[in-house]
């Protein structure tokens, strides 16, 4: 049985890849600390979420724990191992990055290279995907060409050979 992380697994993007990979039978750890009531409100708690998750996905295992939480990611990954990691864990809104600009880099920049930190450590060969933002480059990306190569996916054109320029 594979073994699978997902980071932030109580929010709206986590908790579909907790279902879909349990329903595939994957054996799924989550990570969420309901940091979203704090950041939004009551009206942004997702312990619902997470009991759903308890409820519909037998075998699915909720780890308490804040990805700004250093220590504490780098311990779960290396007691894990898991094959493979989704890091969906984030403030997600742009309006509310400018308001809480340094709760919102702390998890969404220090928080990602803590996971990703854990993983290179830990579970170098399982893939990382990581759910980052349109706001970033807009949809254009996605309208490029990809060729799949032996351990990843890259653009066709030899045009983006070194990543997509900021004014893409
Ligand atoms: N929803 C979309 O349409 C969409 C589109 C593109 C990209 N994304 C990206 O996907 C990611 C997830 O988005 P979402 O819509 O699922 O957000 P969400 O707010 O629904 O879920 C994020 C989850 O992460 C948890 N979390 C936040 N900070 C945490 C911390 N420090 N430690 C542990 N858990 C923490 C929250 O409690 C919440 O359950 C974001 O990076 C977002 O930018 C979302």
């Amino acid at each position: 049985m594979s073994r699978l992380l997902v980071t932030g697994s109580s929010g709206l993007i986590g908790s579909e890849i907790v279902t879909h990979f349990h329903s595939k039978g994957w054996e799924v750890h989550g990570v969420d600390n309901n940091q979203r009531a704090v950041f939004f409100g009551e009206a942004g708690d997702t312990r619902w979420n997470q009991r759903r998750l308890a409820e519909r996905c037998p075998g699915f295992v909720h780890h308490e724990l804040d990805v700004r939480d250093r220590h504490g990611v780098l311990a779960l990954v290396a007691q894990l191992t898991p094959d493979a990691i989704v890091h969906a864990a984030a403030q997600p809104s742009h309006d509310k990055a400018a308001a809480i600009p340094f709760e919102d880099f702390d998890t969404n920049a220090v928080g990602t290279f803590n996971v990703l930190e854990a993983v290179r450590r830990h579970a170098p060969d399982a893939p990382f995907v990581h759910l980052s933002t349109n706001k970033v480059y807009g949809d254009a990306p996605n309208e490029l060409e990809l060729v799949e190569l032996e351990t990843r996916r890259d653009y066709a054109s030899p045009a983006f050979a070194n990543g997509i320029a900021e004014d893409f």
